[in-house]
């Protein structure tokens, strides 16, 4: 099998996905004001239908995020989330997603106890899942991990700021780099995860000015959460994109469906219908053929359908 894109083509557009120096490039084209020209749509998804659904509405990138401990599992935080769920939810958001760059969040305790654990873990990402990248939490204490994931050759996506697998050692979620030395942490740690080898950073919760900064020093894309609109793409967790959340929402979220209402009222319109007899109706049923009906219910079998009851 050849691995050379056909002729002229880009790489993505003859394996049909995105890839991760594409996504790198997308971090050059800027306008006269300086804003990037082509921003980075991302959202994290961790099924097949919400992966198929977002793909072909031409998200970039989609991310398995450890974020479905508290959006999808019911957990209080992402620390119980394991590698094995990750990986399941993964393998169906490939499956599900041809042009989308898929990334698997790597959950708490899976890059914590060394280097070669980690590489082993990050391995199974991409050979039993099929994504593209890992992402890992923190920056400059991972410097060495993410420099020796991408000398294994798998791209990784940091992540800083507020790090939510950190919950426990910064007291609760809050937005980081409020003060000068706060900021001057965060900036090192970005500093670190380009310096590592990461393709892009995740800059979750930090104020607008310093994410516009970072932004502006770094030669890799900025992916914001919580961090303003000048980073060079944005990310939401799915369930708060779409209104389907149940716990506290953030104040950087925007709802842009609300399908929490919408399922609870489709919900309550089926369990009418399952009461009163209105669904199914004898449309959607199947019928027997006129011999087996005949059979089966004999007084009824002459009468026209739907009027069979
Ligand atoms: O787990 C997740 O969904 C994330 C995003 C919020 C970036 O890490």
């Amino acid at each position: 099998m050849s691995t050379a894109p056909a002729e002229g083509l880009p790489a993505s557009a003859n394996s049909g996905r995105i890839t991760v120096p594409e996504i790198q490039k997308r971090k050059s084209p800027r306008n006269s004001a300086g804003q990037p020209q082509s921003r980075i749509v991302c959202l994290t998804a961790y099924d097949y239908p919400t992966a198929r659904a977002l793909d072909e509405a031409g998200i970039d990138i989609l991310l398995v995020g450890d974020s479905l401990g508290m959006a999808v599992l019911g957990y209080e935080s992402t620390l119980p989330v394991t590698v094995e769920d990750i990986l399941f939810c993964s393998r169906a958001v490939v499956r599900g997603a041809s042009r989308a760059l898929v990334v698997a969040d790597m959950p708490f305790g899976s890059y914590h106890i060394g280097a070669d654990d980690a590489i082993r873990q990050a391995v199974r990402f991409i050979k039993e899942a099929g994504v593209a990248a890992v992402k890992v939490e923190g920056g400059e204490r991972r410097l060495d991990l993410i420099a020796r994931l991408v000398d294994a050759e798998i791209p990784v996506m940091g992540h800083i700021g507020l790090t939510p697998q950190s919950v426990h050692v910064m007291g609760g979620y809050s937005v980081q780099g409020r003060t000068t030395d706060a900021a001057d942490r965060v900036l090192r740690d970005a500093r670190a995860v380009e310096a590592a080898g990461a393709f892009s950073v995740v800059l979750e919760s930090v104020p607008r000015e310093l994410a516009a900064r970072i932004t502006a020093e770094l030669s890799i894309p900025t992916i914001g959460i919580g961090a303003g609109p000048d980073c060079d793409g944005q990310i939401l967790v799915f369930h708060d994109f779409a209104g389907w959340n149940y716990g506290h929402t953030a104040k950087f979220v925007r709802a842009f469906a609300n399908l929490r209402e919408e399922i609870a009222q489709a919900a309550l319109e089926y369990r009418e219908a399952v009461q009163s007899g209105a669904f199914p109706n004898d449309a959607e049923s199947y019928h027997a053929a006129a011999e087996l009906r005949e059979k089966l219910c004999p007084r009824q079998a002459t009468r026209p359908i739907g009027t069979r009851r």
